[in-house]
């Protein structure tokens, strides 16, 4: 596959049968990876968590996840195989997180970022995410400091126009695994070139 193109992605639900691969990944880019038993614990917990991977052909290339608290949609992880990086991955990750953390009630989401990922921080800059506190010495591994960023108010007209610009930069095709629930997708001729990017099939057919 040629890495300097625009790629193709599509968007899943987390399995178990993903792990092997998630756990590659995970090990790779975190210093403090998670264990094999927090992603099957997160899995089991099917009303409050959302995970999902990306798939470029048949290589996993990314996953991420959110846990429901309250009104509040947790971003607990979003990771992209070093080969992958630079693709949009995290991007189009986050876009269906957000669907997902709409559909499943969530006023806003908030997250933890290493103080000096600036990296991440442009992704949730990218998504209206803005740091909000600091939790000393959040990550034990390598003891540095944590931002909490937010993101409000995201079952607004405001956000959901944000979303689709974000959309619409993406390059290449996107199949996520649930429509767009956020009102802007309609009739202007910038949504359908956004919908002619991002397509959307059931989350019961979508096979990893
Ligand atoms: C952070 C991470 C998830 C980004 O994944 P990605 O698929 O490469 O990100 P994208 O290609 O979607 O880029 C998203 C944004 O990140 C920023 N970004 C991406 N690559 C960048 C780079 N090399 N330098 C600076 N910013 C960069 C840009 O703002 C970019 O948006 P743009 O393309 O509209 O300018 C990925 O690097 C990763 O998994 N890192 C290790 C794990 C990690 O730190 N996860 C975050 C934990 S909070």
């Amino acid at each position: 596959m040629d890495l300097t193109k625009p790629i193709d992605v599509r968007l899943l639900p987390m399995r178990r049968r993903h792990l092997p691969a998630v756990m590659k990944i995970e090990r790779d880019v975190y210093p403090g990876p998670w264990s094999q038993g927090i992603f099957v614990s997160e899995l089991n917990q099917k009303l409050t968590r959302e995970y999902l991977v990306a798939k470029a052909g048949s290589e996993l290339a990314g996953y991420a996840g959110l846990m429901m608290c309250m009104e509040e949609a947790h971003i607990t992880t979003v990771s992209v195989g070093r080969a992958w990086q630079g693709k949009q991955i995290a991007t189009r990750m986050m876009t269906q997180l957000s669907f997902s953390a709409i559909r499943m009630g969530a006023e806003a989401m908030t997250l933890e970022v290493a103080a000096s990922n600036r990296k991440a921080q442009s992704l949730y800059f990218k998504f209206g995410f803005h740091p909000e506190g600091v939790r000393k010495g959040y990550y034990a591994e390598t003891n540095e400091d944590a931002l909490v960023m937010w993101c409000r108010d995201i079952r607004t007209a405001g956000f959901a126009e944000r979303l689709r610009s974000v959309v619409l930069g993406i390059k290449g095709m996107t199949r996520g695994f649930e429509a767009p629930c956020a009102p802007p997708y309609e009739s202007t001729e910038s949504a359908q070139s956004a919908q002619s990017s991002w397509s959307a099939q059931s989350a019961q057919t979508g096979r990893g």
